[in-house]
C-alpha cells in the first residue's frame, strides 16, 4: 500500500466534502474500521511503518475534525440567512395597571386640574397624628384596638389619610390646596362594601374665607370629571370631631339608578365619604390661628369610587385577582 498517495487521496477527499453526511462518509471510507488505513494498521509487523501509518491516521482525524468545525459554521450562517426578522414574534402577554390603581391615577389628575398637589403621606402613623391632633376624643369608638390594627401603643395602621392633613400642616403655613390618596386600615369584616384595607383620597383646602359652599363645589366638580354629568350626588349631615360642620356625601346607588335595592339598602343612595369645614381645634392643635384661616376637607373612599364607576357591587372582588374581572376595565 502506498501510504502517501492514500493520505493525499483521503484529504482531498475531505475537502471536498460539502456536507457533514458527505463527509462522514469520507471519514467511514479512510478511517473507518474496514478501511484500508485501518486493515494496514491492524497487520503491522514493524515499528517504522506502524510510526508512519499512525501518524498519517493522526492527520487524517484532524483534517476530519477540521473540515466539520467549517461545515457546521457555513450550515449556522446558512440557517441565520433563512431567519426573517421581519415577521411577527410572539407577543407576550401585556398586563395592565389594577382599575383601583387606575382609579386613583384619575382622582389624582383631577385635582392636579385644579391647582392642588398630591401628597403621599405614611402609612404607620402615630395615636396623635390619627387620632389626638385630629380632636378625636379619648372615648371614641375607633381608638379600641378591637377597630384599628396598633403595632404598639403609640403606633398603627392609619384608619384614614385624614392623618395626612396633620402631616401637612404641622409641617408648612398656609393656604394649603392638597390631595393624600393611599392605603388605610380597620379591622372590618369584609363585605360588599368594606374590606380591612382600602383606600382613601383626601383633601384639604386652607386658605382665607372657605366655607362649605367651596367644599360643595369643589366635590360637584370632582364628581363631574369622575363619574359624568348624568349621576346625582347629595350632602347630609353628619359628624366628624375634626370638622364642623360635618357632612357624608352620597351618590345615586348605580345598580337601582336611585330606585331603592337590597344593595343600597332601599335608600337609592351610596355613601361615597365625610367632609366638612375644618374644626378650630384642629388648627389650635398644628399651630395655626383659627380667626384668620378656615378650610374644607374630606376623605373618598377610592374602591368605591372604582365600585360606583365600573358597576361593581362588592369590592371585594378588587382583591381576588381574578383576571376575568380585573381584565375587563
Ligand atoms: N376621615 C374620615 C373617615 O375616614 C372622612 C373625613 C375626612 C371626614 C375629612 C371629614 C373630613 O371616615
Amino acid at each position: 500500500m502506498d501510504a502517501q498517495a492514500l493520505e493525499n487521496e483521503a484529504l482531498s477527499a475531505i475537502e471536498a466534502a460539502d456536507s457533514p453526511d458527505a463527509l462522514e462518509d469520507v471519514r467511514v471510507q479512510f478511517l473507518g474500521r474496514k478501511s484500508e488505513l485501518k486493515l494496514a494498521l491492524r497487520e503491522v509487523r514493524d515499528r517504522e511503518t506502524g510510526m508512519a501509518l499512525n501518524a498519517a491516521r493522526e492527520r487524517l482525524e484532524a483534517a476530519v475534525d477540521e473540515r466539520q468545525a467549517t461545515l457546521e459554521r457555513a450550515g449556522r450562517l446558512d440557517a441565520a440567512e433563512g431567519l426573517d426578522v421581519t415577521l411577527p414574534g410572539d407577543r407576550p402577554p401585556l398586563g395592565h395597571l389594577h382599575p383601583l390603581t387606575q382609579i386613583m391615577r384619575e382622582a389624582e389628575d383631577i385635582f392636579l386640574g385644579l391647582g392642588y398637589e398630591i401628597v403621599d403621606s405614611r402609612e404607620v402613623e402615630t395615636v396623635w397624628h390619627n387620632f389626638d391632633a385630629l380632636n378625636q376624643p379619648l372615648t371614641h369608638p375607633s381608638r379600641s384596638p378591637r377597630d384599628t390594627f396598633y403595632v404598639d401603643d403609640n403606633t398603627l395602621l392609619r384608619t384614614h389619610t385624614s392623618t395626612g392633613q396633620i402631616r401637612v400642616m404641622e409641617s408648612r403655613q398656609p393656604p394649603i390646596y392638597i390631595a393624600v390618596p393611599g392605603r388605610t386600615y380597620r379591622r372590618d369584616t369584609p363585605s360588599p362594601k368594606n374590606t380591612p384595607v382600602f383606600h382613601q383620597i383626601e383633601a384639604l383646602a386652607v386658605d382665607r374665607h372657605i366655607t362649605l359652599a367651596d367644599l360643595k363645589g369643589t366635590f360637584a366638580h370632582f364628581c363631574r370629571a369622575m363619574f359624568g354629568d348624568d349621576r346625582e350626588f347629595r350632602m347630609r349631615t353628619n359628624f366628624f370631631p375634626f370638622t364642623e360642620p360635618s357632612v357624608e356625601f352620597d351618590m345615586t346607588c348605580f345598580l337601582c339608578e336611585g330606585r331603592g335595592c337590597p344593595f343600597c339598602k332601599h335608600t337609592g343612595w351610596y355613601e361615597m365619604g365625610g367632609a366638612g369645614v375644618v374644626d378650630p381645634a384642629v388648627f389650635e392643635n398644628v399651630g395655626y390661628d383659627p380667626n384668620e384661616w378656615s378650610g374644607f376637607a374630606w376623605g373618598l373612599g377610592l374602591d368605591r369610587i372604582a365600585a360606583q364607576r365600573h358597576g361593581i357591587p362588592d369590592i371585594r372582588m378588587f382583591w381576588e385577582n381574578d383576571l376575568r374581572v380585573l381584565r375587563q376595565f
